[in-house]
């Protein structure tokens, strides 16, 4: 993971100079990308507070911070108010559950995170004149029938669907974000995050997301488990472009008001996916087919060019590459 902190360090090039003095509250900072953003900021110098109530978070991905005079953990759900007397330049929202298992299970905390949890974070941002990354998502495009799909692209997505409690809140925290920008003039930044993976990410029960359920699925020799016949598509993400990504994006003088797809252009189904994962870890698992959820996305894939152009930002890590490193984290 050091050298993983590194790489994106390096790649950060002049921005990780503007880090520094900066004083950074990261909501879901425990979390998977939220722990990686926040030992990044650590590392470069940068006053972070992490904001975290644990719901899916793990005190683990911050423990080797904790001891650092420029980190703070405070436990607290971001739907509640909270106020700071000490100042904040800059505020990261990343708080708010993410697996489609949860959708299931904790669709209202998931609504109230992306609703009233905004709410209360832009509050923050106003009042301390900061300003505002919201980590919004690719579920916002919904089953989208443009692809490669584009910032312009508009959604197709079903309100009342099994997936509406995220990719409808994750819409209208886009708006909340919008409304403070034009209303009170917030400098805000939106990134719309593409699948993303790497060492950190919850693979048990209701967490687990696609590429750690199946790693440990072939670590175990258990069958991998594939919703639907596995041709439906997505691009992943190595971790390490993607909090290279977010960081660019937040701390790019440039990108103020943007909204900016970030992920990988590599797409690929999700039964070649398993089939790669049996074959990295040299698994004997089988491949076991259930049902296809609901309005579960056939296909997709960014297009990037926005986050080219705009931050000189491009993802480098090779999928066997990154699935090779999350693998021997596991
Ligand atoms: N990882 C991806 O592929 C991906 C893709 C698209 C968007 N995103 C977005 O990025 C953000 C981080 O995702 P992640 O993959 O790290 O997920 P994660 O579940 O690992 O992290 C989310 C964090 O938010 C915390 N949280 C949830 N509700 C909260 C609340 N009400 N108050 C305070 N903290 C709360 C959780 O405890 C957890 O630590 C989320 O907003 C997610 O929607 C992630």
């Amino acid at each position: 993971m050091k050298k993983d902190i590194e790489e994106i360090i390096r790649n950060l090039g002049k921005i990780s100079k503007s880090i520094g003095d900066k004083n950074v509250l990261v909501t879901g900072g425990a979390g998977f990308l939220g722990s990686w953003i926040c030992e990044v900021l650590v590392e470069q110098g940068a006053k972070v507070t992490c904001l975290d109530n644990l719901a899916s978070g793990l005190e683990s991905n911050i423990s080797s911070m904790r001891d650092k005079g420029n980190f703070k953990f405070i436990e607290h759900d971001i739907t509640q108010p909270i106020f700071f007397d000490v100042p904040i330049d800059v505020v990261m929202h990343l708080a708010s559950r993410a697996s489609p298992f949860e959708f299931e299970k904790y669709p209202i905390q998931i609504l109230k995170a992306n609703t009233l949890g905004i709410w209360v974070a832009l509050g923050i941002a106003k009042e301390h004149g900061a300003r505002f990354l919201y980590t919004s998502t690719s579920e916002i495009y919904g089953d989208a029938n443009e692809i490669p799909t584009t910032e312009e692209y508009r959604g197709n997505v079903n309100p009342i669907g099994p997936r509406s409690c995220y990719d409808e809140a994750k819409r209208c925290g886009e708006s909340y974000v919008i409304a403070y920008k034009n209303q009170h003039g917030l400098d805000t930044r939106i990134a719309r995050i593409f699948n993303t993976y790497g060492p950190r990410m919850r693979a048990e029960g209701v967490y687990g997301r696609v590429i750690p359920r199946f790693v440990e699925q072939a670590l175990g020799n258990n069958p991998i488990t594939i919703f639907g016949e596995g041709t439906q598509t997505r691009s992943f993400c190595y971790v390490t472009d993607q909090v290279e990504g977010l960081l660019k994006l937040a701390f790019s003088e440039g990108a103020k008001g943007e909204v900016v797809n970030i992920g990988s252009t590599k797409e690929i189904t999700i039964l070649s996916l398993a089939k790669l994962i049996n074959e990295l870890t040299n698994s004997s698992s089988k491949m076991e087919f259930h049902p296809l959820p609901k309005d579960d996305p056939q296909r997709r894939n960014p297009d990037i060019s926005k986050a080219k152009k705009l931050l000189g930002w491009g993802p480098k890590v090779e999928l066997e590459v990154g699935l090779m490193r999350t693998i021997e984290r596991f």
